[in-house]
């Protein structure tokens, strides 16, 4: 063959190769990363973690300018997102239009973000939000999706929105999952969106919680929120349900196909297990739930309604220490890495084999080796607990509750955690360990075999303010030396 033919031929694959980038989906499980901790590790630093593990999609909650630069130019999909008290803005075309070009199509190059989804809310149609977003939602994912299609990005950009599996109402409103529709209430509004979505082949998107069907539900059959097996199985019809992801996954499946569209693509937008902050939530069940669901995932098997590969992205990557826990103390708890990128319990990510360990958060730098605790010479104890609330509003304290891995301390080092866990959120501040007394700093490691006294990270937040206060003196010194 002539040295020509081959030239020709290699351009040929080349373009074939752009080709298949374009259409084949990158393969493997998804992570979704949020941010809401008092010390954020570097974006880049997180990147790169993602890249180690061989995770290759990412589900946001913003589209935060220093998180999308890490991004750039890292292959790893991107679903960026609408924040729910945008939604209302976003019912401006114009304004949904200025959103696509800040933070879409800006990113849009070789070497930029590779962004596939834009979430449109987050479980808007929640029951818990009382209807707050519903007449809101439907319009801004039209305007989203209309503005990708007019920025000529809408062939392979789509809009979604993530919702919560209540959608489709609680188990006893579906007693198996063939019986699956959407809830009464939202009906219209669910036919109308999926219709929209089918429109412009964009995907559903749910999460589904087992970790939140067991949770204040004394009643559910706890095996039953795993993957190895169910005594007493769901029967629908010849199927047999041992778990109830597949149940809940096929409910939504009916639901769709009862609308009309039963074979509209389906992402899990969210599925995981926290760590902490409940009976339920700790590394053992963690890990019996990842366990069963990974392997699952990775076998392409899908559920009996629907079999073939699940598009997933697990909830969630990092520990969120200042995220609300009106759901419940285990919100803060969720990540598959602690707040500082070291892995939790071993899990089969990428195929790599049942016991791997996640590669740890590279280059994280700590703050100095002390802790903050309750001084035990302290005379007045009368003001100990109004303390310890001050401490707890600011920091958090979620490890001390009922079933968590702190419950166990004594009085004294229970306020120790509350007063170290206030002094780490702010940087071992001098003054941030005083209580009035009650508090002083060690630098002896107090933690306890199952409570973990944490040392906090120096984050991007806190490094930022520390620019601008010598940026301040700066300009202070300046200003005298003029004078
Ligand atoms: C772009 O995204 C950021 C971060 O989520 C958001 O604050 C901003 O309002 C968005 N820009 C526009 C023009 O909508
Ligand atoms: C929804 O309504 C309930 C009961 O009326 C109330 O407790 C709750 O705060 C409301 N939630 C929102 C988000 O408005
Ligand atoms: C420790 O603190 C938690 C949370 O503030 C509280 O519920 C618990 O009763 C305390 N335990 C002891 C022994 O003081
Ligand atoms: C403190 O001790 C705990 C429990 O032994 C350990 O996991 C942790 O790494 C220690 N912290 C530091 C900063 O040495």
């Amino acid at each position: 063959m002539s040295k020509k033919m081959s030239g020709v031929k290699s351009a040929v694959m080349v373009i074939l190769m752009g080709l298949l980038g374009v259409l084949v989906e990158v393969e493997g499980l998804g992570v979704n990363w949020g941010t809401m901790a008092s010390h954020k590790m570097d974006p880049k630093t997180v990147v790169q973690m993602m890249k180690d593990n061989g995770i290759n999609k990412v589900k946001l909650f913003d589209a935060e300018s220093s998180t999308m630069s890490a991004l750039a130019g890292s292959g790893i999909e991107v679903m960026i997102a609408i924040p729910n008290d945008q939604l209302l803005a976003m019912n401006d075309y114009g304004r949904a239009k200025k959103f696509v070009q800040r933070n879409v199509t800006r990113y849009n190059f070789n070497g930029g973000v590779n962004i596939k989804y834009i979430a449109v809310g987050n479980e808007p149609f929640l029951k818990a939000y009382n209807g707050s977003f519903q007449k809101t939602t439907f319009p801004a994912l039209q305007n989203i999706q209309n503005a990708l299609n007019e920025a000529g990005v809408g062939n392979t950009i789509k809009a979604t929105v993530p919702s919560n599996a209540d959608v489709y109402g609680s188990p006893t409103d579906n007693p198996v999952p063939s019986a699956g529709r959407f809830r009464p209430d939202i009906n219209d509004q669910m036919v109308q969106l999926v219709e929209f979505l089918a429109k412009n082949n964009a995907p559903f998107t749910v999460n589904i919680y087992p970790f939140l069907s067991l949770y204040g539900n004394d009643d559910f059959p706890i095996d039953f929120a795993f993957f190895d097996g169910a005594p007493q199985p769901v029967v629908d019809g010849g199927i047999q349900y041992t778990n109830v992801f597949d149940a809940n996954y096929d409910t939504l499946v009916s639901a769709l196909k009862a609308a009309g569209y039963g074979d509209m693509p389906i992402i899990v937008g969210e599925v995981g297990w926290p760590t902490d902050g409940d009976k339920n939530a700790n590394i053992n069940m963690a890990y019996r739930f990842y366990n069963g669901l990974l392997p699952r995932l990775l076998s392409n098997k899908g559920t009996p309604l629907r079999p073939g590969a699940i598009d997933v992205y697990l909830f969630g990557l990092i520990d969120e220490d200042a995220k609300s826990i009106a759901p419940g103390s285990f919100e803060r708890h969720w990540g598959i890495f602690r707040y500082d990128g070291q892995p939790k319990f071993a899990m089969d990510i990428a195929g790599r084999g049942q016991n791997s360990l996640l590669v740890p958060a590279q280059n994280v730098r700590y703050q100095e080796k002390r802790w903050c605790q309750f001084n035990p010479d302290a005379k007045d104890l009368s003001k100990l607990g109004e303390n310890i609330n001050y401490a707890c509003t600011f920091a958090d304290c979620t490890p001390l509750g009922y079933g968590s891995s702190c419950n166990g301390l004594d009085a004294n080092a229970n306020a120790s955690y509350a007063f170290n866990a206030y002094y780490q959120v702010q940087n071992q501040d001098e003054m941030a360990c005083q209580f009035q007394g009650l508090a002083k700093v060690t630098t002896l490691n107090i933690s306890t075999e199952t409570c973990s006294f944490n040392i906090q990270i120096v984050g991007t937040y806190s490094s930022a303010t520390r620019t601008s206060a010598y940026l301040f003196v700066y300009v202070v010194a300046l200003v005298f030396l003029l004078l």
